[in-house]
């Protein structure tokens, strides 16, 4: 196991009725201006900003509010909101929401605390040192925002998606009352879970070569839950024990312990899929399922014994018999069940029809303009991750 830091300052407040306490929390950090920040109406039709208001209400705490936040969410609404908080003296952002909506809020936070353009940050040409507070009432079982240390910015200027991680970023406190997730659609729900699994599977498919059993062990169960819960929750929306494990799963396998002792995972996959996403507005959870098996075939070689694990630990594959074989099994089955969610297993399943010029712009943008190679398990370049996009297309 390889030395790591483990640090997760997010205060849970898990359960029903969690919402009643936003204002309470808020006050005790001693924030007295609030910008509440949601999407495109799914927390207004559902009553939750109501409530939400009502809470800051009776804790005395001023707000503004600032709706609009689309998924893969815009640079363009960061800088609005920036210059509104700004403006409105706002000490406090508060992200009614998903994964997208939370990163909008941690991008108007770095905005408010950094000097300059904040898309110089996402940019990697700076580097922040300070985030405005940030609190989450999360509305979906996803991108793990709420917890993790990073936020995804898409720049309308040539559709650049791009990730700033830093500790400053982490939230406050996260209100999660797994009822709010009952209104999901059904392509969300699984897209959400698809995102879950592959933030633990990114970092289960690690380069280092040391016994790994407890991170191991956490992360196959962590997997096994989502598999079993997120098949509960198509069935029945409204199952309230399939929708907690699905929120919880969502907090704990991006907050960092799914790759503690690890060299902190591969991430070729959602580099892979931030480009299509980026350029193609993707649900990304389902842009993840759509490469994730062209990627796993194209690396299992450099270590078949990593991929059988996997088979025989969490898709429950009967070993063949040798490594390669049960690797190839284990990410047949993997597709199966992609598939069994409603999630693409190929790009074209997406309703995109890949061109050469396309694939070869999509390689060239995800390399950074050919000067970075992605992922840890095989490192790809340039005309690797072309290959991969190739594989991925239909
Ligand atoms: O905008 P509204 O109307 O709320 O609709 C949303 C949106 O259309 C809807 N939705 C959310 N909660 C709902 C609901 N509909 C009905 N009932 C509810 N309770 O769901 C749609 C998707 O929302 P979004 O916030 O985009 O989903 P998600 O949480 O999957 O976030 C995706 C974004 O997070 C980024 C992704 O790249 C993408 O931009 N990621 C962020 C990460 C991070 N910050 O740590 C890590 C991830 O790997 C990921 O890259
Ligand atoms: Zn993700």
């Amino acid at each position: 196991m390889l030395d790591f830091e483990y640090h997760t300052p997010t205060h849970v407040v898990f359960g029903k009725h969690a919402v009643e306490k936003t204002g309470s929390l808020i006050q005790e950090l001693g924030c007295k201006k609030v910008l509440i920040h949601y999407g495109g109406g799914s927390a207004k039709r559902s009553g939750l900003l109501d409530r939400v208001a009502q809470s800051l209400t009776s804790a005395g705490i001023d707000f503004i509010t600032l709706g609009g936040v689309v998924p893969n969410p815009r640079l363009s609404l960061v800088r609005e909101g920036i210059a509104l908080c700004q403006r409105e003296g706002v000490d406090f952002i508060l992200a009614v929401g998903g994964g997208s909506v939370i990163d909008s809020s941690k991008a108007i936070g770095y905005g408010l605390t950094n000097e300059g353009d904040v898309w110089q940050y996402y940019a990697k040409k700076k580097t922040p040192t300070a985030c405005a507070p940030v609190g989450a009432i999360l509305t979906i079982a996803a991108a793990g925002s709420e917890m993790s240390n990073s936020s995804v910015i898409t720049n309308e200027d040539g559709w650049l998606k791009r990730g700033l991680s830093s500790e400053y970023s982490r939230c406050k406190f996260a209100i999660m009352d797994p009822t709010l997730t009952y209104t999901l659609p059904a392509y969300q729900t699984a897209s959400g879970a698809a995102d879950i699994m592959m933030h633990t599977m990114e970092r289960y498919f690690t380069a280092v070569d040391t016994p790994l059993e407890l991170t191991d062990t956490l992360a196959e169960g962590l997997l096994r839950s989502v598999m079993q819960d997120v098949t509960t929750a198509l069935q029945e929306p409204e199952n309230y024990e399939a929708r907690a494990g699905l929120m919880w799963a969502s907090s704990l396998s991006h907050n960092g312990l799914m790759g503690c002792g690890t060299d902190g995972g591969d991430w070729a996959c959602h580099q892979l899929e931030h480009e299509l996403s980026g350029k193609y507005d993707v649900a990304h959870g389902a842009g993840l399922c759509a490469v994730w098996s062209s990627w796993a075939r194209t690396v299992m070689p450099a270590n078949p014994a990593r991929f059988a694990k996997f088979a025989i630990r969490v898709m429950g594959v009967t070993p063949g018999a040798d490594d390669i074989e049960t690797a190839n099994c284990g990410i047949d089955a993997m597709e199966v069940f992609f598939q069994s969610i409603g999630m693409p297993t190929r790009i074209n399943q997406m309703g995109i029809a890949l061109t050469e010029d396309d694939m070869r712009e999509l390689a060239h943008k995800c390399s950074f303009m050919n000067t970075r190679t992605i992922g840890k398990f095989v490192p790809l370049d340039r005309e690797a991750i072309y290959e991969v996009y190739k594989l991925a297309r239909a």
